[in-house]
């Protein structure tokens, strides 16, 4: 499988499906769904305002794009973006999802290959840790709240900015920076709301097994006996506690 996002998959498509991939495209509004699933992708990842790196202009978190996108397309629906753990993956089944995808999540994994420094820090983080830059630029990115991010936001207040502006301060390389070197405001980096939920970096593998047993546990559990409740309300009967 591979993901496509940022632009039209369209070119790529016939070349990808000759090699037998799956294409799954990526994207922030159910306009641009509509087109890639003309052109002929498998499955959408749609992914909410909460998220980590381009969340687009439209601002719509997944709460209501899931479901609106589920309604809209015939294709898979992926969620992505705020999800960390079962009680997102439930949610997103909730809306309609076939699966959720995970960025920051898994960047604060054993093994992603980034610093402990920014690991410790995506703990230690709450949701209102991030900053929206290239806002004015048509171009919005959702990245770590830190002197840079603070130095951007700042420049594009100002009303007048252009990207020359701000070009020394979000230099990909500088970025590159943080999670090489662990200087947590050597650069601007990609990180999402979800980092507010996450407070430890498991590997992988017990990450997905945590999740699943959660998200398990959530439909056996609570969920299940909020049926059983309802069921019985509804013969007038009464469920034990
Ligand atoms: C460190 C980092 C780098 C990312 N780089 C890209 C990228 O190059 N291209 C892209 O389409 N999305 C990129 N993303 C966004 C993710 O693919 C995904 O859409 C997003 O992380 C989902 O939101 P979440 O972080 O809340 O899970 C990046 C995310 C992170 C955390």
């Amino acid at each position: 499988v591979v993901e496509t996002a940022g632009s039209d998959p369209r070119d790529h498509i016939p070349d990808f499906h000759a090699a037998g991939v799956k294409v799954l495209h990526k994207t922030t509004s159910i306009r641009h769904a509509l087109s890639a699933q003309r052109g002929g992708v498998d499955a959408i990842s749609i992914d909410g305002f909460e998220c980590a790196g381009h969340p687009g202009e439209d601002d719509i978190p997944g709460l209501v794009l899931i479901p609106a996108a589920v309604a809209a397309l015939q294709l898979p629906v992926v969620a992505s973006g705020g999800f960390a753990d079962g009680r997102g993956l439930v949610a997103a089944l909730a809306l309609g999802a076939e699966g959720i995808s995970m960025g920051t999540r898994f960047l604060c994994t054993v093994e992603a290959p980034v610093h402990e420094e920014v690991k410790r820090r995506i703990v230690e983080a709450g949701e209102r840790d991030t900053r929206l830059i290239f806002r004015t630029l048509g171009n919005t990115a959702r990245v770590a709240r830190n002197e840079v991010s603070e130095e951007v936001v700042e420049i594009e207040a100002r009303g007048d900015a252009e990207f020359a502006d701000i070009r020394h301060l979000v230099a990909g390389a500088r970025g590159r920076g943080v999670f090489e070197t662990g200087d947590l405001d050597a650069g601007v980096w990609s990180v999402g709301l979800v980092q507010g939920l996450i407070d430890d970096a498991p590997t992988v593998d017990d990450l997905v097994r945590r999740i699943v047993a959660e998200a398990e546990g959530l439909l056996t559990g609570r969920l299940l006996r909020l049926v059983e409740v309802a069921t019985a309300a509804t013969r007038g009967g009464v469920v034990d506690d």
